[in-house]
């Protein structure tokens, strides 16, 4: 079962627990793959309310996007379990394993989607992708960018539409 909730109540929760650790899960036909992100914010623009993700493109989540869609899956609390599935999901690849199968992940039904979310993160945004730009490396100011693309693989913004917004239970 999930319970619509709206975004706006569940500002707080986002943005204090993006910067732990939340999840980004895609489905791109039968596959299915998820990863860790503390990069985003939600935001409003052409009147539509955005979860907007930075995702590298070496990621496997970056061919995933092709399905132009994505479910964000925000923990309500922390535990030492969150943790593992953070750090577990932020550093191996859906290229070589499947960390639904690794770590026991349970997945939530799809609402307005069809990219489910995972129950042990219950909160829930089901997003569609509506702009996608990458980051343009000459207009970011040296001292920003400090050590952060030594080797390339600048961010590429990923905006999903927020049409869906859920407690999975
Ligand atoms: C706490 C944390 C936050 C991360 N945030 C991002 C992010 O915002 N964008 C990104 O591209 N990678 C981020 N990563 C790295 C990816 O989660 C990691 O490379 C992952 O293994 C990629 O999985 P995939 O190849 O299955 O897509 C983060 C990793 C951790 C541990």
């Amino acid at each position: 079962m999930n319970k619509e909730v709206d975004v706006y109540d569940y500002m707080n929760v986002i943005m204090k627990q993006l910067k732990k650790g939340v999840l980004i899960t895609t489905k791109k036909d039968d596959e299915l793959n998820t990863m860790t992100i503390s990069w985003g914010k939600v935001g409003l623009e052409w009147n539509k309310l955005i979860f907007c993700s930075y995702i590298r493109p070496s990621r496997h989540t970056y061919e995933m996007l092709e399905s132009g869609e994505f479910t964000i899956n925000i923990p309500l609390e922390q535990s030492e379990d969150i943790k593992k599935i953070v750090a577990h999901c932020g550093s191996k690849s859906g290229r070589d394993t499947n960390k639904f199968e690794d770590l026991d992940l349970t997945l939530s039904e799809p609402m307005n989607i069809a990219t489910p979310g995972i129950k042990q993160l219950p909160l829930t945004l089901e997003c569609k992708v509506i702009y996608r730009q990458p980051q343009d490396k000459e207009a970011i100011f040296e001292d920003v960018k400090g050590g952060f693309y030594k080797n390339g693989n600048f961010h590429e913004m990923f905006y999903g539409e927020i049409v869906g917004a859920y407690i999975a239970e």
